[in-house]
């Protein structure tokens, strides 16, 4: 058994990098480290204030009855009512979509009113989405509990099988719906053979992912053929464990719609000019904590499964684990999300859990503090037991959010705890 500071990362690409001064291809594009500081910050402020200022205001004044009547029918740009848009909340979307490489973006007050209000605007009855087996569990609940009252038909397909979604796509098919990777269990979708699929099959179904686990320094679904990218901001965007947030990139067409019907009209789920400001903050630090997640992850997930009292670690950076191709074609890093099984099953994982010292019992993800949770009786307790057995997740499956202090001292209380 290695000690604690044998924890040497390993498998992560950019972390190999050399200081490289050349652009690739010649590109003249900033890379994706200076969008995330830059993007669509050109004559934000009069006064120059390099930090983007916060528009806490509700409401915006109009110079006359015309200027306001062109602002509400669309014939006039500018700003009228902070639920529709607001200089903060814009700069943040043009920050994100630039980062997804969408042509445009829409943040929200939190994940589930990106999820909602797209999903809103998207269907209507008697149409059907398609979605994975497994999702975080408010997502399910909202398709399961939530859109099936009001007509919408959900189909719950296991989208790594490509024949059996396929097989579920249908004339009123609308949303093909899935995570990658998947919260919890940490399963892998093809996201380029999925779009080809679907949109093989019908170009105007959407294909709608989930990119909080990765963000898009890691991951960016919109190059890969996806038509939109849905995003918990609670998680690595905010990244600090402060902030509700959420967002949807994808083209300028669909996201107006969903901010004219699905976020105004049907959800409300309007971010805080406050919020947004923290977010882009987040922002600008994302590719390196990212980075560190990671690299951390990567030498934790290889120590753990060398453990005796281990029956499976999940995670993608391993060199056995099923989606390790997958995941070098479609992602930057593996990230810094794992799930694991204890061989003594429930017990000796709630009893793992509640030994651990520095690492805080916690719902969420991303956050600098390193969180872990039990998904059966926590984020993924909006499934029956049966619905668990039957969508993949085990009862005594743990997730561990890694964060950003030193893998060594989040090695020692992992391995106390073990050991306990
Ligand atoms: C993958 C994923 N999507 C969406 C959400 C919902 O986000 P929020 O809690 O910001 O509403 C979560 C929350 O944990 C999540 O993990």
């Amino acid at each position: 058994m290695s000690a604690a500071n044998d924890v040497t990362p390993t498998g992560a690409k950019a972390n190999e990098a050399t200081l490289n001064l050349t652009a690739p291809n010649g590109s003249a594009a900033p890379n994706f480290a200076t969008r995330a500081i830059h993007a669509g910050d050109a004559g934000q402020d009069p006064h120059g204030a390099l930090t983007a200022p916060v528009y806490m205001t509700s409401t915006f004044g109009f110079d006359s009855v015309e200027q306001g009547a062109a602002r509400f029918a669309g014939e006039q740009q500018g700003h009228f009512y902070t639920r529709i848009s607001n200089p903060t909340q814009d700069l943040l979307e043009q920050r994100l979509a630039s980062l997804e490489q969408g042509e445009a973006g829409l943040a929200t007050a939190s994940g589930m009113g990106a999820i909602s209000a797209t999903l809103w605007s998207l269907l209507e009855p008697g149409d059907r989405v398609i979605a994975d087996i497994t999702l975080y569990g408010c997502t399910f609940a909202y398709l399961d509990h939530g859109l099936r009252k009001f007509g919408i038909e959900v189909e719950f397909v296991d989208c790594t099988d490509l024949d059996a979604l396929k097989a579920a796509l249908s004339d009123n098919t609308r949303v093909v719906y899935f995570e990658t990777p998947v919260n919890p269990t940490m399963r892998l979708m093809d996201i380029a053979a999925i779009s080809d699929l679907v949109h093989d099959c019908d170009p105007s179904i959407k294909v709608v992912v989930d990119n909080t686990y990765c963000t898009p320094a890691l991951q960016r679904p919109l190059t890969l053929g996806a038509d939109l990218v849905v995003h918990s901001a609670t998680k690595y965007l905010g990244g600090h464990g402060d902030l509700v947030a959420g967002a949807v990139v994808g083209d300028a067409a669909t996201i107006e719609q969903i901010r004219l019907v699905g976020l105004k009209d049907m959800t409300g789920a309007v971010i805080a000019p406050l919020t947004a400001f923290l977010v882009l903050r987040g922002l600008k630090t994302l590719q390196l904590r990212m980075e560190r997640h990671s690299r951390s992850a990567q030498a934790l997930a290889e120590q753990l499964s060398m453990q005796p009292q281990i029956k499976a670690v999940h995670y993608p950076g391993l060199s056995d684990n099923p989606y390790f191709g997958l995941c070098w074609k479609q992602m930057e890093q593996p990230g810094g999300m794992i799930a694991f099984e204890l061989k003594g099953g429930l017990e000796a994982g709630m009893a793992f859990m509640n030994r651990l010292k520095m690492i805080k019992r916690a719902v969420s993800l991303g956050d600098a503090e390193t969180l872990c949770q039990h998904p059966a009786s926590m984020t993924h307790s909006t499934y029956t037991p049966e619905q668990r057995a039957e969508h993949g997740i085990a009862e005594g499956l743990i997730r561990l959010s890694v964060g950003l202090e030193g893998v060594e001292d989040i090695w020692s209380d992992l391995l106390q705890a073990l050991e306990g």
